[in-house]
């Protein structure tokens, strides 16, 4: 029962859209009607406003790492997978948005830093790689997405293995449109409208 209510708990924190929040807020237009359409960071920056897309990222990684961090502190270690879990989930299918979310990114990694820090700073040092080299956003999300689980596994972390696995599948699902842009060879670069 303490489960289920740290996995809505996750849920629930997940699903504040704070790109939404943060972009309506500083009056940038509708975040739905910007670049790819998106609530993550990668189209906050799209509006041109750095300090947003920021905040944008720290507060959607910052949401699944509490959920974590609090499940677990109250509620032990399965309960902090479950509520990092469920974070993302939210984050993917927000209830405050009618389950129209995001791609789930900057959860994922937020999420991943508080449940084993060294495969979060290793998925966050692969976006980062990935990024520097080709300056595309998804390309990045999509590789350290599908590597993780296999650092879990490296390093001995099979208890993560399958909510890491189940957020991978999730992030190619949302990326299905991107990956095809990238198949055509016309997804845009970091920061650039199109
Ligand atoms: O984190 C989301 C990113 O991977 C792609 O975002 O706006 O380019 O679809 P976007």
């Amino acid at each position: 029962m303490t489960l289920i209510l740290w996995a809505i708990f996750g849920y629930l924190l997940g699903s504040v859209p704070f790109g939404i929040v943060i972009t309506r807020a500083l009056g940038l237009g509708d975040l739905r009607q910007i670049g790819s359409g998106n609530i993550g960071a990668t189209n906050v920056l799209r509006t041109g406003n750095k300090p947003a897309a920021l905040a944008t990222l720290l507060l959607d990684s910052g949401k699944g790492a509490i959920a974590v961090l609090l499940a677990r502190h109250f509620g032990g270690e399965t309960a902090g997978i479950l509520a990092g879990g469920a974070a993302f989930l939210g984050h993917c299918f927000p209830i405050w948005l009618g389950f129209r979310g995001g791609k789930g990114v900057a959860t994922f990694l937020g999420t991943l830093i508080a449940l084993h820090w060294p495969l979060g700073l290793i998925a966050c040092a692969i976006w980062l790689l990935t990024a520097l080299v080709s300056r595309i956003s998804s390309l990045s999300a999509l590789l350290a997405a599908a590597l993780t689980p296999v650092f879990a596994w490296a390093l001995g972390r099979n208890d993560l293995i399958l909510v890491t696995s189940f957020m991978a599948a999730l992030i190619f699902l949302r990326h299905h449109a991107n990956i095809r842009r990238l198949l055509q060879g016309t997804e845009p670069r970091i920061g650039k409208k199109s």
